[in-house]
């Protein structure tokens, strides 16, 4: 019989990690999940695991060298699936070293050590492991309404500090393997939607902020076009990739699903209409705001390397998997009641309090 595989997973208790550490372990993978828990990482989304002798958690930082060395040594991985990350682009205009930190600093930290770690083992194991890095659509800058959606040699023009350090730390990861030969692989995805996002990302605020009837804060005009992809069909992209992508490579990854975000405010507040009725109107809690600093005004993705050459195709379709999030979130009362802590209401006054 041969070994049980094990993935060393950071980030593994966000919202893309924890859906991509419970379908790897329901492949057969062992996890070993190293996780700081900020404010968005939350062992609630593990929940289904908190018995699984195969589900191992490590609450700490993918800067901390001795840790990962730890890590490394004694579990020795077949693989490095690399989440970790600060993700919100309003957050990185408000506190950009933040992501300078984890992004950029803590990336190249655990690139170090594990290319050093990589580097010794025989010569099998050496031509066998992957580093694979989760990366955004968005480093490659903001497209104009007609403009070819992104592909893999799309120059990067990152415009947020946030998508400045994902670029940053992109770049670290193509270095190690230019340089030291590390089997890298990078995934650059557009915008996830799905169960257990923190609400401050537009769906899940919104769902939640309609549900309480609060305002719908769209910025600007709302006519920013972002492409959606459901975070399963994220997830078993990038299993795809690290078990067939060729090392070396980037692979885009997208949902053929180009929306403005008014649009999918608008989609939301129907969904909404269905299955919670209300004499008030959902829609009529939509307020146009100050818009964001920088807004990139329309990602899209050209995924057709991923699609021919991995054979990858999403299983499900924007409207349908809006409606089975808002479900989601309606189920889940006390998931969303734990995830906002009094840090969750000061970034929401931090965040709108001034935009008019
Ligand atoms: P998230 O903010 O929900 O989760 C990030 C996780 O990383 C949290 O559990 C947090 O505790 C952990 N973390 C943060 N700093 C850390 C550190 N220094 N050491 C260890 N753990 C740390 O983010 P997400 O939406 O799940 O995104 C995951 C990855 O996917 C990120 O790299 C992001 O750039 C990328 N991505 C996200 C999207 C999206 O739409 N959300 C799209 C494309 C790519
Ligand atoms: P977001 O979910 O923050 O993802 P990203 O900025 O990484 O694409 O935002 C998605 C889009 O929704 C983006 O164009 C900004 C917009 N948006 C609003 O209009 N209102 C909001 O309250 C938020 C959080 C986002």
């Amino acid at each position: 019989m041969s070994k049980q595989q094990c993935l060393l997973v950071t980030g593994g208790a966000g919202f893309i990690g924890s859906c991509f550490v419970l379908q790897s372990r329901q492949r057969g993978l062992r996890v070993i999940n190293l996780d700081k828990l900020t404010y968005a990482g939350n062992l609630e989304n593990l929940a289904s695991l908190s018995s699984d002798p195969d589900h191992i958690f490590v609450q700490g930082d993918i800067g901390n060298a001795e840790l990962i060395q730890w890590l490394l040594g004694h579990y020795e991985p077949d693989a490095v699936v690399n989440f970790a990350a600060e993700s919100h682009v309003d957050r990185s205009i408000l506190d950009p070293e933040a992501f300078v930190r984890t992004n950029v600093l803590g990336t190249s930290t655990l690139l170090r050590v594990v290319k050093n770690w990589w580097s010794c083992l025989d010569d099998a194991k050496r031509a066998s492991f992957r580093f694979l890095h989760i990366s955004t659509d968005e480093v490659f800058g903001a497209l104009q309404p007609g403009d070819p959606a992104f592909c893999e040699t799309t120059p990067y023009s990152p415009n947020s500090p946030y998508s400045a350090s994902k670029a940053a730390s992109d770049h670290l990861v193509r270095a190690f393997h230019e340089t030291y030969g590390l089997p890298v692989l990078i995934t650059n995805c557009s915008n996830n939607y799905g169960p257990r996002q923190f609400p401050e990302k537009l769906i899940s605020l919104m769902i939640l902020n309609a549900l309480e009837g609060k305002p719908l804060p769209v910025y600007g005009t709302g006519s920013n076009i972002r492409d959606w992809l459901h975070v399963e069909d994220h997830c078993a992209a990038i299993a795809l990739v690290l078990e067939q992508g060729r090392t070396g490579e980037s692979y885009n990854i997208g949902g053929h699903s180009e929306r403005t975000n008014l649009e999918v405010v608008q989609t939301l507040c129907a969904i909404l209409q269905e299955e919670v009725p209300c004499e008030r109107r959902y829609a009529d809690q939509i307020r146009f705001v100050t818009d964001r600093p920088g807004h990139d005004f329309r990602y899209a993705i050209d995924c057709r390397k991923l699609e021919q050459e991995l054979g990858w195709k999403p299983v499900h379709s924007f409207a349908s998997g809006l409606k089975e999030t808002v479900r989601w979130y309606l189920a889940h009362r006390e998931w969303v009641e734990h995830v906002r802590s009094g840090a969750y209401r000061d970034w929401m006054v931090r965040n709108y309090a001034d935009r008019v």
